[in-house]
Parts: structure tokens; sequence; C-alpha cells
């Protein structure tokens, strides 16, 4: 393991990401962590992290001095770098120019740290501080333009500094440089795969739980379903998913689901049949929040409900996955020991949010894996392409795809214009480069004319997205002929529909759901 001590940098999880390519486990812990416990964690090698912090801050934080004696490697990036250089008696001071963007490495050593790291490469520069004046023992391994130490290192001692951000796309030689450090600094062996991980994931799940019985919210997304097999794999029967259909799942998609469960895959599904329940929750209902609300605690009442019926269960899988157990890790973490002491139940946005006191032990095992690690895990396992590509869908669905009142009118209306989108989508082969797209129902109706009829019905908007975490979105630039397609036949196809509008708003302002 590689561990890195954060300190608050936007990219300490991509750091943790690009060593994980490289097939060494490493994982992001608190920069309080002390000198005692990492030698307890025993890594290989440590990183510490940029930060938004200048070492001289009165509050900057520090990391236990004592780390710098460790005999364990250390690689400092930024803001590490700079804690390096200046406990170690070093200088930092705020740079006469500081350095934002591409710069160019030029190399004084290119052994060690930077073999195969080709002279004048970009590397990736965010910072204000430089370090002035190097601690005895260190030399300079390159610099840029204007910073004369951007990459150091005590030899002796295997400490190391960089500068730039070596884990960013745009760091051109980067990767070469953490595979320098992973492998031949500290040594590490390339054991992280996806076969070694499910195997000792089966193992471990075995051991935790015995001969007692595990219950599973299946929702039918990417998360679920590989923890579904992976459970399966591990302790069969003893293994109940629970589907709870709620009616706002997109067209023949329980249907769908439950069959490929059942006949594929022979794992057994409880289908829970909700439809009318969460309708009748939503009667007379157009706030959004309102909206959401009672889907989750319907959500909630349907678990209980039916986890009483069918167990008595001992555990429940929940799918958390490393950066939810990251984002947690301050609030939650022991101050001692950097650890999760209290598994918070995160609201699982998927299955609509599961209640805070359930009785259940829980048991998450992608809770060390990155989303695209959970592919390849399901892929490995044998999960279909179909649920492992699948476009993210929200929790609460269509439900949220009808602005104002939901009824069962409107949700088949969407349901239907939502399903030739589907079909054209694939079949333009634009499923897979497109973040989302779906179709939403606006709840106001105009004006046309269809033969010699005046209609006057609901338009239906498109919202196709490029993304590539969701957070930020823009909108797709699909071609003319295939939207004039997808109009023509939802309002000739779709009773109820007599427009169809595309949504050229970008996140932000926009978000990419309607409500
Ligand atoms: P917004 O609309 O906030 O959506 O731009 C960002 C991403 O999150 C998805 N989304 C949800 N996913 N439960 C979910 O599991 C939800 O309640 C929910 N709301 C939005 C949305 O589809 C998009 O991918």
């Amino acid at each position: 393991i590689i561990v890195i001590l954060d300190f608050g940098s936007q990219y300490s999880e991509l750091i943790a990401r690009r060593i994980r390519e490289t097939q060494v486990y490493s994982e992001v812990i608190s920069y309080r962590t002390t000198a005692e416990q990492l030698k307890a964690i025993n890594p290989k090698g440590i990183i510490l992290s940029g930060g938004p912090s200048s070492v001289y801050d009165e509050k900057a934080p520090h990391c236990d001095p004592e780390i710098w004696n460790l005999g364990i490697p250390v690689l400092g990036v930024c803001y590490g770098m700079q804690l390096m250089v200046k406990q170690l008696g070093g200088t930092v001071e705020r740079a006469k120019l500081a350095e934002y963007g591409k710069a160019s490495l030029f190399i004084d050593d290119p052994t060690d740290l930077l073999t195969n790291v080709e002279e004048g490469s970009t590397m990736w520069m965010s910072h204000g501080d430089s370090c002035t004046d190097l601690p005895t023992g260190f030399e300079i391994l390159a610099h840029t333009d204007n910073t004369p130490c951007a990459a150091v290192a005590h030899h002796e001692k295997n400490l190391y500094g960089v500068q730039f951000h070596p884990e960013v796309v745009h760091s051109i030689g980067g990767i070469a440089l953490i595979r320098n450090f992973v492998y031949h600094i500290c040594e590490c062996e390339p054991t992280w795969t996806t076969a070694t991980f499910v195997e000792e994931s089966i193992r471990e799940i075995r051991e935790q739980v015995g001969d007692k019985r595990v219950l599973l919210a299946l929702s039918g997304g990417v998360d679920s379903s590989t923890l579904a097999f992976l459970l399966h794999k591990a302790i069969g029967d003893q293994l109940t998913c629970m589907f709870i259909d709620q009616g706002f799942m997109r067209k023949y998609e329980p249907e769908r689901l439950v069959k490929l469960f059942k006949e594929q895959f022979h794992i057994d599904v409880e289908y829970v049949n909700a439809r009318e329940r969460f309708l009748a929750q939503l009667e007379g209902i157009t706030d959004p929040e309102v909206k959401r609300k009672r889907i989750g605690h319907e959500f909630i009442n349907v678990f209980e409900e039916e986890s009483k019926r069918l167990g008595p269960f001992d555990y429940l899988a929940q799918g958390t996955l490393y950066p939810d157990v990251i984002e947690s890790a301050d609030t939650n973490a022991d101050p001692k020991s950097g650890e999760r002491v209290a598994v918070k139940i995160k609201s699982h946005h998927n299955v609509g949010g599961l209640p805070k006191d359930l009785r259940f032990k829980l048991i998450e095992p992608l809770r060390k894996l990155f989303k695209d690690e959970v592919r390849k895990v399901g892929r490995s396992i044998g999960l279909p392409e179909e649920i492992v590509n699948r476009q993210p869908f929200p929790g609460p669905g269509l439900a949220i795809r009808i602005i104002g009142e939901v009824t069962a009118d409107r949700l088949n209306i969407l349901r239907d214009a939502d399903f030739i989108v589907r079909q054209e989508i694939n079949r333009h082969g634009l499923y897979g480069e497109l973040w989302q797209a779906f179709a939403v129902l606006l709840p106001i109706r105009s004006v046309g004319v269809m033969g010699d009829q005046r209609t006057y019905a609901y338009p239906i908007v498109l919202r196709f997205i490029k993304s590539e975490d969701g957070m930020t979105a823009d909108w797709a630039r699909v071609p003319y002929d295939l939207l004039e397609l997808i109009s023509n036949r939802i309002v000739n196809e779709v009773k109820g529909v007599n427009r169809v509008v595309y949504d050229i708003t970008s996140k932000p302002p926009g978000t990419i759901e309607w409500e």
C-alpha cells in the first residue's frame, strides 16, 4: 500500500487513482496520522498531497515530523513538498511570480524519480509559494522558468518533492514519474488487480458473514448489481436481493432486470410491486423537494415492511464506494487513528435513502473501490455491458422528470416518449457517448395541428448531456436529423404530446435533471 496524507487538495483522490492505475493499492488518509500509526500501517511509500494553505500560515496543517525518519520513501506534491522543505530546515517564500497552468520542466538529474520523463515535458503548476533554500542533503532534480526547485530529492533518506502536479492529465511525464516512485523508489509490486480484489473480497465476505443472512436492495445500477454478483459468488443463497418497483423506472426496465437476474444470472430477486403506494403518495404534490422526500419516506416504509416479511436478516449490504468513504472521513474519523469509526448510513441515492436506525449490521464490500474499478470488477465477474455501462438514472426516476403532479397518465406518456429516445439513441450508436439522454414532461399544454384537427397537448423536452462526472455538463450537439426523427416519432406515436423541444442549457447554470 501507498498512503496519501491529505492536506486538502482537490487532487488527493486523483493521486490515489493514479497509483492504483499502476496496480498498487493506495488510500487517502488524514494528514494528522502520526508516525507511530504509519508504522503500524507499514506502507511502502507515503505521498503528501497538495493543499490550499501556505506553510507559513499560522493554522497551516503540519504532519508529524517523525515521518521523515521512518525510513519509508516520501513524495511531497506541491504543498506537501513545501512542508517537507520547511520542516527539514529549508525556506519557503511567496514566489515573485505565481505559477498556474502548464510549465515546461527542465531536467537537471534524469535518473531516479525523473527516469523516462522527457526534457521540456509539460507539467501542471498551481502554486503561489516556492522553495528558495533547500535543507541540507537535498538536491535539485528539475526546474522550470519560474521555479528553480521544481523537483528535489534527498537520495539517502528517500525523500522527494515536486512543485508540480504529476497526477493531473495535463502533466505529460506525470505517469512516468509516478511509476518511478511506485516501482523503483518504493519497490512495490503490481498486485492490485481486479482478480485479486474479487478473490480477497469473497474470502472477506465469507469470513464476516459466516452462516448469517444478508439483504441487498437492488436498484439495477452498476453498484448494486456488482454487489449482488459479488455477494452471490461468496455466500450464494444466504443473500436475498430485494427490488422495489416504485413505478418510476423506464419502460420495460423492472421486468428486464428481474428476468436478467433470475434467468441469466440465477440470482433470486424478490420483486416488490409498490407502484400504487408510491403514486398515492404523490397525489396533488408539485413541489420537487416534497416529491423527493415523500418518495424517500415511502421507500423506507416499504423496505422495512418487506425486510420484516422476508427476514430476519443479520446484514444489510450497501454499495458504498471509496469516494463516499473519503468524503465522510472527516466527520467520522477517529482523530487519533484517522480511521472511520462509525459508518454513517449514507442516504443511498439509488434506492431512495435508507433509515438511519436500521438494526442491521452493514457490509460494504465495494468501499475500497472507485467507480471505474467497480465497472472493472462487475465486468470481470460476468455483469453484462448493458448494466456496466448504464447511464446514471436518478433514484426517484421518472417522478422527477414529470414537472408538477405525477399521475399514472403522465407516467405512461413520459415512459413512451423516453422509450423512443432510448431506442433512437441506441440505434445511432450514441448511448455510450452521452452521459445521459432522456425525456422530461412539462405540465403545460400548447396548441398544435395534426391532420385537420387542432390539438392541445403536453410538450416533451429532450435532455441530452455530455459530462465527465455529472458535476458539470454540456448539452450534446447531436445531429439535427436525429432530433427531427425523435421529434416526429414522439409526436406521432405518443398520444398526449404535440410538441418536442431541445434543452440547450449547460450545467451550471442548469442542473441535468429538471427537478
Ligand atoms: P443534477 O440534476 O443535480 O444531477 O445536475 C446530477 C446527476 O445526478 C443524478 N441525480 C440523482 N441520482 N438520485 C440519484 O441517484 C437522485 O435523487 C438524483 N438526482 C439527480 C442526475 O441524473 C445526474 O446524473
